[in-house]
Parts: structure tokens; sequence; C-alpha cells
């Protein structure tokens, strides 16, 4: 299997995902320096303008630590762009990723070929993120270098897969890099993913709860009560079937075990203020694999312990 010299030698096959509202330049920049890909949505620099500032300190702040230990450099980030119609901001958020030469831009909803022509005339790579090989196939087609399989049990926008079942229908036509995202949470699920096929473990839920993220604190402690059975599946929120912390759902007054069908047509991922933050704000995207999460703890913490749990599941099934 094929991975691109920037995705090489990463202290573990570990891209924290993009987090809509709670990631942002801390989270990223200390996920990038503990040796995995960091990354964070456009859109969540607002207004527009902040994604300039946020791409400066992200640069500045990597290459200064690149500088202070050649030994152990960071990891790159990444920038994640929502290809819908209603992201009335792509254009301006590109040119100013082409502006700071972001070195890997990670593409939901849409698959596009002029966006991963634009990304490569700047030397950088996209991953497009699919629930299924038919959207994968797509993707490849319109020029993207590699994927992430969304599989059942991810936070946020969910697929429906098993991902034992998306990965190996992907592995049939395409060797280069994959990840796997979907409930990974700790470095025995890292090895897990690999074995399946994977390049790498995409991961999101877990690191909502930690010190850099931006959530609230209950938001936080929520993630760390939270097991399997509190992750409700719903397409009410945005459109699309998601997953969700079935607490949050209750706290908004709704019935979680009767919720209505989302419109597909309420998506909106519009720059202004109208958009729906909401969605996320009060309800929470989590996917499944929080009753791993036991406790809140800096980003490195976190690190460090995937890769402990990593190393050791080796070792256990020896490889
Ligand atoms: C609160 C939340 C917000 C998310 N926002 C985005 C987003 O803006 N863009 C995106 O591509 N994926 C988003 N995702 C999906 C993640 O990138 C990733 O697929 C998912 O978190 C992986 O599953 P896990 O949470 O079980 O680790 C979000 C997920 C969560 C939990």
């Amino acid at each position: 299997m094929t991975v691109p010299a920037i995705l090489k030698n990463l202290r573990l096959p570990v891209i924290g995902s993009p987090l809509f509202i709670i990631s942002g330049p801390e989270l990223v920049i200390a996920q990038c320096k503990a040796g995995i890909v960091g990354s964070f949505p456009a859109l969540n620099a607002r207004p527009q303008a902040m994604l300039d500032e946020w791409l400066h300190r992200i640069t500045e702040e990597l290459s200064a630590h690149n500088r202070a230990n050649p030994d152990r450099p960071a990891a790159p980030f990444a920038v994640n762009q929502i290809v819908h119609k209603s992201n009335d901001r792509l254009e301006s958020d590109l040119e100013t990723c082409a502006k700071w030469q972001v070195p890997i831009v990670i593409t939901s909803l849409g698959a596009r070929e002029d966006l991963n022509t634009a990304v490569h005339g700047w030397g950088g790579i996209t991953l497009h993120d699919v629930i299924d090989d038919r959207f994968a196939r797509k993707a490849i087609e319109k020029g993207a270098d590699g994927l992430i399989a969304v599989a059942a049990g991810a936070g946020g926008h969910a697929g429906r897969l098993s991902p034992f079942a998306i990965i190996q229908e992907i592995r049939q036509w395409f060797d280069g890099p994959l990840a796997l995202s979907g409930s990974i949470a700790t470095g025995d699920a890292v090895l897990a993913a690999q074995a399946m096929g994977a390049d790498f473990g995409y991961i999101g839920s877990p690191f909502i709860a930690t010190t850099e993220a931006n959530a609230d604190q209950a938001y936080k402690d929520g993630i760390v009560a939270g097991k399997a059975s509190d992750i409700v599946y719903s397409n009410l929120f945005t459109g699309v079937h998601g997953n969700y912390l079935r607490a949050s759902i209750v706290a908004a007054g709704m019935d979680p075990d009767a919720l209505p069908e989302g419109d597909l047509k309420t998506m909106d991922f519009g720059g202004g203020n109208g958009s729906k933050p909401k969605a996320w704000r009060d309800i929470w995207g989590s996917g499944q694999g929080i009753g791993a999460v036991t406790e809140v703890e800096s980003v490195s913490a976190r690190v460090d312990r995937l890769e402990r749990e990593y190393r050791a599941a080796r070792v256990r099934i020896g490889v």
C-alpha cells in the first residue's frame, strides 16, 4: 500500500479528525506536536478572515517546534473543507489555504476535481471522506489522493457499514492512503484498523475530552461518562444521519427514542451567523467508542496512552 511521503514517519498511524466547533489551533497544534496529524474544519474559523490568522499561528508554532526539536518534528496538519452547495465560503477558504500551502486538505460531502487540482497545484494532498465504495470510487475518479472510510459508529455524520465491509471493498481496487473512521478510541483499535487494511486510524470523539478541545466542560464530561449505548443515530439535526450523545438530546427537551425524521434540504453550511452551529453546540456529536475514554486529559497524555496501548497490542498478538 502506498502512502505519500508527508504521511510517513508519524509517531502513530493516527489522524485527529476535524470536529465542527471543537477543533481550533490549540487542539491542532497539540496533536501535531504529539506526533499525529491534527485537523480542523475551515468553517470553525469565523469570520472567514480568522482562517488566515489560524493558519499563520499553526504554521509558525509548528515551525518553531521543529526548530527546537529536530529529532521529533511535528506531524503535518490538515484543513477540512465541506464541499456542499450551502458552503458559501469554499472559494475564499481555498484561497487562504493556497496562501499557506496547507499540506493536507480533507474534503467532506462532495468530490470536486477542480479542488483536487488546486490543492495539488501548491503541493498538497487531498483525502476525501466516504461512507461506501460507490462514493470512494467517485472521489478517486475526481482526483482525490486518499480516502477516509467513515464506518458505522463514527461521531458526527456517520456511515452505516461495518468497518470490515467498507475497508475490504475499497482495498479490492485502491492501494493508496486509506484511513478508517468510527469508534477508534484505543491503540489496540488503531492496530486493528491496520490489520484490516487501513493505513491510519481516524479519531474524533476521544479528542473532545481533552483540555485543548473547544467544548463545554459538560460536553467533555458527557464523553467521559458515556458508553456506546448512550449514542443515538438520527438525521433530525442536520438532515444527514449522525451519532449524538443521548443526554444532550434529553437536555434539549426531546425524546431520543422517538425523534422525527430530519430533512436533507435543511442542511446548511453557510459561513454566516444563520448557519447550523446550534445543532452541534446544543446537540453533542459523539461516536460509539467513548466507553474507552475515562478522563479529560491533555492531548499529549491521550497520544501517549494511545501509543502505549498500540505497542502493547503489537506485543500481545506478536507483530
Ligand atoms: C462533534 C463532531 C463534529 C464533527 N465535525 C466534523 C466536520 O466538521 N467535518 C468532518 O469532516 N467531520 C466531522 N466529524 C466527523 C469526524 O471527522 C470523524 O469522522 C469522527 O469523529 C470519527 O469517529 P469517532 O468520533 O467515533 O472517532 C465530526 C464528529 C464529531 C463527533
